[in-house]
Parts: structure tokens; C-alpha cells; sequence
């Protein structure tokens, strides 16, 4: 059956093909919808389009009617004979039928400027691309000088969504201003961390949103080639990536005349190297070149002194992935949400232990709480929330008391937390924090590059002095030794993987003293 969505003749259903909804069976779900319309001899257009990111809805079936598109789910295999029996292909009534996709209050209540085409389009089909707005910010940034394009990024107050929030205006300024006779453009699409997902939901559901947003960023700099360096786990989001690359090659986007233009852009697919540490920046770069991921000191900066020392724009998928809209819409617009110097949207990826867990692409501003209660629907079992992860594992661990915090990237450094790259993975009651940050100890003595002492060694030692805390040999002095240690990780570290480690330890041991046998004894112990 095609996959071309713009034949009208036979009625339209869209599975999923990202790899949350394939891991719930989007494949089988697809095959049999396919077997049953054959066998009762009805013509359909199976279409195998983008998740809407409603991961507790997937494997979500999409049928296209003249008023929108009608959902069903979760759909498992089994349930598809009885969705041809009510008519599901003119939107009959079903247990499973949800209504129209468009309402469903976790997709309605977003503000979607990065994940607009989510579950609308065939990822692979650049008509459908150019059909849903794709290419307008390209087109746009072609009659644009260098200057105007940063200045255009720069207006709209885009931070990087890696983790750190750096504007990426002036980072991309900054790589313009360096002299070198190649300039790279980078994407980090390593995505470690813990519950998040977006970065692969753009690679294997938009991806020439990507492509489209790095060119952008070749132009305004002057690259001409790029790299993507994927997570090894993601081979979804490998194949798509490349597929995508070879079409937009052969549609003219990519290539040595960039859609008409005297530009050149070219872009390489790298599969990363499987370690957590390849995420930050300079080790990437490293990995890129073929060595080690080992952390570089820095200066110099990758802007000026990046790959194979040259000039280099280093950015997370997201962060590229905002400039078409930026571009297209203008910078305004973009800036219009968003709350103080957090502006434009963040797409918050809900995870762990969550009634309704994937995607939400809200403004900045929502707090913690309406976004876990409202939006999350609290704990999947029922139970109480009793701690909150945000922005990875080396993100700190929040407590209720803290969950009225704006989701904001100064509110949260002033409680001593990171939004990081938006990842949120709720625990319930019966999580133990002290175990937790005996495994923040752990996981960074296991993905530490070995460069410097304070992570290398410290973690290592780290783990040791929590175990003594957790089995009661010498708590308060123990309690003393672990704050200290936490004070050199954080100021003697080279990069935030030791750096950063102390957040989600200190944050425990602080708001959740009773897991480290210390009920009552907080103030003794700080
Ligand atoms: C240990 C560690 C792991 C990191 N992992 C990632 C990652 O997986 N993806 C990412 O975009 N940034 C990651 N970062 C942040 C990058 O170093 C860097 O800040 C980011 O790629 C810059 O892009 P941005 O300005 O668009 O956020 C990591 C940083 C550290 C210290
Ligand atoms: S803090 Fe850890 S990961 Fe970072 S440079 Fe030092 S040893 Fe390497």
C-alpha cells in the first residue's frame, strides 16, 4: 500500500513507526490492519507516520475523516478485528475510540512550535514536509546575510536545550567571528539522559526539521558539512536520519547547491560511541575525530578550536531543530511565550512511574506541579509522588514541598536544580532516596572519562561513604565526610559530569534525610 498521503481516493490510517509505539506493537497493530482490510476487501491507505508523543495512547490508530482525524487507542493487534466490525474506518464507536486526536486535552493544551508535524506527517516524505510548513525557514534564510540570520536566532532568546542554556546566538556568533578554513556545524544527538526522548522523537519523526535547522546554521556561519553524532542505542532514528539525509540530497536541499543556491551544505550520520560521556561536547568532538571520549580542558572554546580544531557550532537536537520555526515565523514569535529569560517553548519529556507519560512542547512558565498532577495525571499505580527527577541524572531530586517551582531555567538554579534537556521521571513512595544517590555516585564512577581526580576517584569513594551512611556505621560523621567530598566535586571537577554529580546526591540527602537514617538529625548532619 502507498505511503503517499496525498492521494485522496481511499480512506487514510496512520501507525506509528517511532520506536515507542513499535515497542507496543505499532508493527503488528499495522500488519493486521493491513491482512484484515484485505481479507473483507476494503481499500485503505496505511500510512506510518510520526508519534504525537501521547506515548500512554500508543500504539495510537489515526483514521482520516473530513472533519480531522479520529484516534484509537492503545491498539494491540488483537484488537483490530473488532475496530473493522464498529466501522472504525468511518470513525464507529469502540472502547478504544478516544475521539477527535486534535482534543485530547494532553495534545490540545500544548504549545507546539517544534513538534508541530508530530504524528501528522510520513517522516520520510519531504512533500509532506513542504506541505506542513517545512523549508519556509531555509528559504528565508537564503536571502539572509550571516549577521541577520544570528541576529534573527539571537532575538528570539533560543537557549540550548542539551543542558547547559547557553544562548545559541551568541555561540553562533562567535563561531562566525573565528577564522578557519573549514567551519563545522555538530549536532549532539547523544541524548543520555535519563527518561528523555525528544531529541530521538525529532530524528525519527521530523528529521528534516534537523536537517533543515543545521543548513540554517551552516549559512549563518559559513560550514560546509556537518555531523550528527546519534546515540548507538537509537538505530531507528540512525536509519531515518540517513534516509532522510539521501533524499534531501537528491531534492536538492543538501548538497553543493543548497535548494538553487551558491551554498554548500553535506551532512554525515556518526554512530556514537555508547558512553554517557560522549554527550558532553568537547568528548564528542574527541569521538567525532576517532579517538577516546575523553573531555577536552577548555579554553579553547569548539566555536573557536572545535573539530579537527576548526571553528565548530555545537548543538542539541532540539536546539537546531527551533531554528526553522524561528526562521520562518520570526524571532518574535518565538519569544512571545516563555517566562523572564526562558523564552520559546521546551518540549518536557514525562517518564517513570506516570499516568500519561510522553511529550509535552509547553512555553516556559507551567509549574512543576500542574505539569505532573494536570498534565502527567500523577503515578501510574496510584500511589503518592514522593520525589521528582529533572534534567537527568544529574539532575536534582525534588521533593513535593518544592513542586510549585516554575518549570524555568533561573527558577530552578535558585533551588539549587537544572532543567537540563526537559527530562522528567516521577517516583513514587516506595522509592528509597539514599539508594538513589548511592547510584548517582555509581553511575558517574562508571561513566567518568578519568581525566580528573575529583569525579574519577571522588564518585568512586562517594559510592563507599554512602554505603557506610546507609548501613548506620558512623552516620554523622560520614554525613560531614559526604558534604565535603560534594563540595570538591563540584569545584574541582573539569566538566559537569563531576561537577554536577553532588545535585542529585545532596538534593536527596537534604529533602529526603529519613532514607539516609537521619530523620531528625538533619541539622546536625548539614
Ligand atoms: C556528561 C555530560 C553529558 C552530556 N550529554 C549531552 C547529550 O546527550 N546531548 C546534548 O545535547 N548535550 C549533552 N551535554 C551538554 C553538551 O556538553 C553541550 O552543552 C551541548 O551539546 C550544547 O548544545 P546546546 O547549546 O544546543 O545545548 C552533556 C554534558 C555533559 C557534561
Ligand atoms: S569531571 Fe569526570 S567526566 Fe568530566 S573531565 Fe573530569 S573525569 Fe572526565
Amino acid at each position: 500500500m502507498s505511503q503517499d498521503t496525498t492521494l485522496e481516493s481511499t480512506t487514510h490510517v496512520y501507525v506509528p513507526r517511532d520506536s515507542t509505539a513499535l515497542a507496543l506493537g505499532a508493527d503488528e497493530v499495522a500488519r493486521s490492519i493491513e491482512r484484515e482490510a484485505a481479507d473483507r476487501g476494503l481499500g485503505l491507505q496505511l500510512v506510518r507516520n510520526s508519534s504525537r508523543g501521547a506515548f500512554f495512547l500508543e500504539p495510537l490508530v489515526e483514521v482520516a475523516m473530513g472533519s480531522g482525524r479520529i484516534g484509537y487507542g492503545p491498539v494491540q493487534a488483537e484488537d483490530v478485528p473488532a475496530l473493522f466490525d464498529a466501522g472504525f474506518l468511518s470513525g464507529g464507536q469502540h472502547p478504544l475510540r478516544l475521539g477527535p486526536v486534535d482534543e485530547l486535552p494532553f495534545l490540545s493544551a500544548q504549545q507546539r512550535f517544534t513538534f508541530s508535524r508530530a504524528g501528522l506527517t510520513d517522516p520520510l516524505s519531504l512533500e509532506d514536509y513542504r506541505a506542513h510548513g517545512g523549508l519556509k525557514g531555509l528559504e528565508r534564510a537564503l536571502g539572509l546575510s550571516p549577521e541577520a540570520i544570528i541576529e534573527e536566532v539571537t532575538a528570539s532568546g533560543l537557549r540550548g536545550r542539551g543542558g547547559a542554556a547557553f544562548p545559541t546566538g551568541i555561540k553562533w556568533r562567535t563561531v562566525l567571528a573565528a577564522h578557519g578554513s573549514e567551519k563545522y556545524v555538530v549536532c549532539n544527538a547523544d541524548e543520555g539522559d535519563s527518561g528523555t526522548f525528544s531529541d530521538r522523537m525529532v530524528m525519527e519523526g521530523d528529521p528534516f526539521m534537523l536537517i533543515e535547522g543545521m543548513t540554517i546554521a551552516a549559512l549563518a556561519v559559513g560550514a560546509r558539512k556537518g555531523y550528527i553524532y546519534v546515540r548507538s542505542e537509537y538505530p531507528h532514528a540512525i536509519d531515518t536520519l540517513s534516509r532522510a539525509i539521501a533524499a534531501a540530497q537528491s531534492a536538492g536541499v543538501l548538497g553543493p547547491k543548497v535548494l538553487g543556491s551558491e551554498h554548500a551544505f553535506e551532512l554525515e550520520v556518526r554512530k556514537a560511541a555508547g558512553a554517557y560521556i560522549c554527550g558532553e561536547e568537547t568528548a564528542l568532538l574527541e569521538s567525532i575525530e576517532g579517538k577516546r571520549g575523553v573531555v577536552r580542558a577548555k579554553p579553547p572554546l569548539p566555536a573557536v578550536q572545535g573539530l579537527f580544531g576548526k571553528p565548530t557550532i555545537i548543538n542539541n537536537v532540539i536546539s537546531l531543530a527551533s531554528v526553522p520555526f524561528i526562521l520562518a515565523e520570526g524571532a518574535a514569535v518565538y519569544a512571545g511565550v516563555g517566562m523572564g529569560r526562558s523564552r520559546g517553548t521546551l518540549p518536557l519529556q514525562l517518564a517513570g512511574n506516570i499516568r500519561r507519560g510522553g511529550l509535552f512542547e509547553i512555553g516556559f512558565g507551567m509549574t512543576l506541579r500542574e505539569l505532573i498532577d494536570d498534565v502527567g495525571g500523577g503515578t501510574l499505580n496510584g500511589r503518592p509522588v514522593k520525589a521528582v527527577q529533572v534534567g537527568g541524572p544529574l539532575g536534582a531530586y525534588l521533593h513535593p514541598d518544592q513542586f510549585d517551582v516554575k518549570l524555568d531555567y533561573e527558577a530552578f538554579a535558585a533551588i539549587g536544580a537544572v532543567l537540563g534537556h526537559g527530562g522528567v521521571v516521577v517516583f513514587d513512595d516506595s522509592v528509597d532516596l539514599a539508594k538513589q544517590a548511592r547510584y548517582a555516585m555509581e553511575f558517574c564512577a562508571l561513566e567518568s572519562c578519568g581525566k580528573c581526580t575529583p569525579c574519577r576517584i571522588g564518585s568512586t569513594r562517594g559510592v563507599e561513604v554512602i554505603d557506610r551512611i546507609r548501613s548506620g556505621q558512623d552516620r554523622a560523621r560520614q554525613v560531614h565526610l559526604l558534604r565535603d567530598l560534594c563540595e570538591t566535586m563540584v569545584h574541582g571537577s573539569l566538566c559537569a559530569m563531576g561537577g554536577m554529580t553532588p545535585y542529585p546526591v545532596l538534593s536527596a540527602l537534604n529533602h529526603f534525610p529519613e532514607d539516609f537514617g537521619l530523620a531528625g538529625e538533619l541539622s546536625d548532619a548539614a
